[in-house]
């Protein structure tokens, strides 16, 4: 008996990209065995693509997990937002806080949010696996997260995509041996004007080429080894100088741009914007 997946299109994108595969099944039944996907892909992209949780050594229930103090302060303003009946609604800065502080969105996590908003486990456990910021697996210290839809795809993100797994050597849902960098191929971001994009941790990466891809992962993996936190980096221990690190700032990267204005440059709103300063003259204010 195969184990039950029920998130049939990351299994459909990677297959697609592989040049070698065979025909994908096309009856919806076909969907839930694991042993009717194609090989091509990954153990670790099934887990991710899997809308279900098993126990491991280091994400079960009886593993304790307790906001810290400081968290419990912000959730308390965090729920100052919602009127008291509907602080269910709370649920997701919630995660969000639980993630940033464990590492990742546990099971032990999801409890303790579910315990804090008197709400069933089972209701964010649902919003936990319709959403991909929420990362249900241990991820690497930069999360490289690719937006592949419809209007990324037309400015070439599977250029992009092949470009991550050329020059790391992994697939979506993989992560790297020295715990660097975790691969995820996701949905819409909401930066579609500046296609194609990456999130990294939280930040954007917009306008990309391939080129501009694999300097950014260099210059990532070259921060990584000047402050030690690479597998073998000699670190900031090594000598009083501290390291020069040259990080592409997030934002488009290479196109001239410097938002979202028109690549040809702006056809209204071309005068200069009034600032605050220029509200008033008379020194009044
Ligand atoms: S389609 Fe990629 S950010 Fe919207």
């Amino acid at each position: 008996m195969g184990t039950l997946v029920t998130n049939p299109g990351n299994m459909w994108r990677q297959h697609r990209r592989d040049p070698k595969r065979t025909k994908f099944p096309s009856t919806a039944s076909s969907y839930t065995m694991v042993s009717a996907i194609p090989p091509a892909i990954s153990r670790a992209a099934l887990r991710k693509a899997a809308f279900h949780h098993r126990d491991t050594s280091y994400n079960n229930p009886s593993i304790p997990f307790k906001f810290s103090s400081l968290n419990m302060k912000l959730i308390d303003e965090i729920l100052k937002r919602y009127p008291p009946q509907y602080k269910k609604a709370a649920v997701m800065p919630l995660l969000d806080l639980g993630q940033r502080q464990h590492g990742f969105t546990s099971i032990s996590v999801m409890n303790e949010v579910a315990r804090l908003l008197e709400m069933p486990p089972m209701r964010v456990y649902e919003v936990v696996t319709f959403y991909t910021m929420y990362n249900r697996e241990p991820v690497g210290k930069f999360h490289l997260q690719v937006c592949t839809t419809t209007p990324c795809q037309l400015c070439n993100s599977d250029a992009i995509m092949q470009a991550i797994e050329t020059h790391l050597g992994i697939h979506p849902g993989q992560t790297t041996a020295d715990g660097l960098f975790t691969f995820s191929e996701v949905e819409c971001l909401g930066a579609c004007v500046n296609a194609p994009m990456v999130q990294i941790n939280d930040d954007y990466y917009e306008d990309l080429t391939p080129e501009s891809m694999i300097s950014l992962l260099k210059a990532l993996q070259a921060s990584a080894e000047a402050t030690g936190t690479s597998a073998g980096a000699s670190g900031l221990t090594q000598g009083d100088e501290q390291p020069q690190i040259n990080l592409p700032a997030p934002g488009p990267q290479g196109s001239g741009r410097s938002s979202c204005e028109p690549r040809a440059g702006l056809t209204s709103l071309t005068s200069e914007p009034w600032g605050t300063e220029k509200l008033r003259t008379d020194g009044e204010l």
